[in-house]
């Protein structure tokens, strides 16, 4: 069911070369709880193949579409703040319920150790082609109790930091930089969507990623707000 590339992908997964720690449950929340932010990467290179695969072929079937924000209707408001193309993953395939899988075990994990009160997730693929970029933002309002812990793995073999499309991770209300993170394949970088501000620098190649979000379930009416300053519809 997959095409080629998998046997090519899981060769090229098999040599790490992100030079990240393996996901680890215990070392990930001590960072969340530390910083707001953890880096590791995914150990299961068949999964990220498959996950690699899947997002390729919806993206060469024009089954992506450009990204919104939140409420935002204007489609030139969204273009000079996101330029990507998504598409939701609703489980239904074996590479995506793999990672919902994975998500969840990270859901329990994180609700044990750090009692978020994690409820729910949802995640799409994006590809950022040529050009693609999303500017600063937070993925959830402080104090809404939406959004509360931002995920995203990368999809892209050989990435260069001069190829762009670099996530970038500033200290909390602060333009201070503090981490630059290469889209390569495998690493998982996960963040609390209402503290840690971040954006995506303009990619020069089409960048593949899975963005994710486990949501919690007290306030279910909160309309999801990706860019702080944006009306509430
Ligand atoms: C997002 C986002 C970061 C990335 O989709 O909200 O910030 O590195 N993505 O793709
Ligand atoms: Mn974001």
């Amino acid at each position: 069911m997959f095409n080629g590339a998998l046997t090519l992908l899981s060769l090229i997964a098999l040599a790490d070369t992100t030079g990240l720690p393996v996901f680890d449950a215990q070392n990930v929340c001590a960072d969340l709880s530390q910083q707001g932010w953890s880096l590791c990467r995914l150990a299961d290179s068949e999964l990220l193949a498959a996950l690699r695969s899947e997002a390729e072929t919806l993206w060469q079937a024009d089954i992506l579409t450009p990204a919104g924000i939140g409420r935002a209707e204007d489609h030139d408001i969204v273009r000079k703040i996101r330029r990507d193309l998504t598409h939701w993953m609703d489980g239904s395939t074996p590479a995506q319920a793999g990672y919902l899988a994975f998500a969840e075990a990270v859901r329990r994990e994180v609700n044990y150790r750090l009692m978020l009160g994690l409820f729910a997730f949802e995640a799409h693929y994006a590809v950022y082609e040529p050009g693609g970029f999303y500017k600063r933002h937070v993925d959830s309002f402080r104090g809404a109790r939406n959004r509360m812990l931002s995920s995203v793995l990368y999809l892209n073999p050989d990435w260069d930091p001069s190829d762009g499309g670099l996530l970038r991770i500033y200290a909390p209300d602060s333009e201070d930089v503090i981490a630059e993170i290469t889209p390569e394949f495998g690493t998982l970088a996960l963040f609390l969507s209402e503290d840690i501000p971040h954006e995506v620098t303009p990619a020069r190649r089409d960048r593949f990623s899975i963005a994710g979000w486990h949501r919690c379930n007290d306030r279910g009416l909160v309309p999801a707000l990706q860019v702080k300053g944006l009306p509430v519809a």
